[in-house]
């Protein structure tokens, strides 16, 4: 039977360990980090995100202002709040939630952060900084990921890493770190997505499997090989009628009969998504200290 390799728990940990710091921050340095939220519309799943980070930084001791706009709110506006946010000494990161409505631009809005505020890690700067190896926030769920294999004692050097799913938030920028000669990375690293051919003969030839489709059922037990590390990005929600919120969530990999074979992965719910909070949370504490001089 496979380990399970539970955000969850090392989420609970690495906060543990983050109030710690922030009681050292406050009572050393009197900084309290700060972390504005915003977000456009009234997507559910993007609700309940941004609800969860708030409690994440509530409870650990981070400021947090939500701001909350209708889905017609222009994009002169929000540029306009980002500038003021950009300028304003409480607030360190600055996170605005995608996707954002078709007519906002989104490279326009996430061009207009502070790079230094950016703790979602999204803008091109940071992104550039993180392809050449060059200090920057990366991205809040690449990084819990990477957290999650460290943590767990899983060796991802000289491993070949095989990634399905290709987007700008996930699949593209966790490639690039994976890449990188440094510890902790140091992977071959194999992308697969829509336009592949032959996926599952890609996928059996993977160590480490990590999968963020969007898609339930992308991979089946037919697609992996025995001792394969999985981590499952996809957070699915599938109609479920004896469910209270008349939803559950599932992930992109069929975890009960991946889990035959594999040696370790991570199951949905409690697995990536608390630790992509953990990240920005990270980040968040990373920029109030750069922005007070203080050093790791
Ligand atoms: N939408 C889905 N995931 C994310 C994320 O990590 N950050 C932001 N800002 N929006 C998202």
């Amino acid at each position: 039977m496979a380990k399970i390799l539970s955000g969850k728990e090392l989420a609970r940990t690495m906060r543990e360990e983050m109030k710690i710091e922030l009681k050292e921050l406050k009572k050393k340095h009197n900084v309290v980090p700060g972390l504005a939220v915003i977000l456009i519309g009234d997507d559910p799943a993007s609700i309940s995100y941004i609800k969860e980070k708030e409690k994440a930084c509530n409870n650990i001791g981070i400021f947090s202002r939500e701001y909350r706009f209708p889905g017609h709110y222009q994009e002169a506006e929000l540029l306009d709040l980002i500038k003021d946010l950009n300028q304003s000494p409480q607030i360190h990161g600055i996170l605005v939630q995608l996707p954002l409505p078709e007519h906002i631009n989104e490279e326009k809005v996430l061009y207009a952060i502070n790079p230094e505020k950016d703790v979602d890690g999204f803008h091109p700067v940071n992104i550039g900084r993180m392809m050449i190896g060059a200090p920057c926030f990366l991205p809040c769920t690449p990084a819990g990921i990477q957290q999650l294999l460290l943590r767990n004692d899983i060796e991802i050097s000289g491993k070949h890493v095989v990634i399905v799913g290709r987007s700008n938030i996930v699949g593209k920028p966790l490639a690039m770190m994976l890449l990188q000669k440094k510890p902790g990375a140091n992977a071959t690293v194999t992308v697969c997505h829509t336009r592949t051919k032959n996926m599952a003969e890609i996928t059996r030839q993977a160590d480490i499997l990590i999968v963020a489709a969007g898609r339930p059922h992308t991979i089946n037990a037919e697609m992996v090989s025995e001792g394969v590390v999985v981590i499952d990005v996809g957070m699915n929600r599938v109609e479920d009628k004896t469910k209270k919120k008349g939803y559950r969530l599932v992930g992109d990999v069929e975890f009960e009969a991946v889990s035959q074979k594999a040696s370790a992965i991570s199951p949905v719910p409690g697995g990536v998504g608390p630790m992509t909070i953990t990240m920005l949370l990270h980040n968040t504490i990373q920029a109030a200290k750069t922005s007070a001089g203080i050093k790791n």
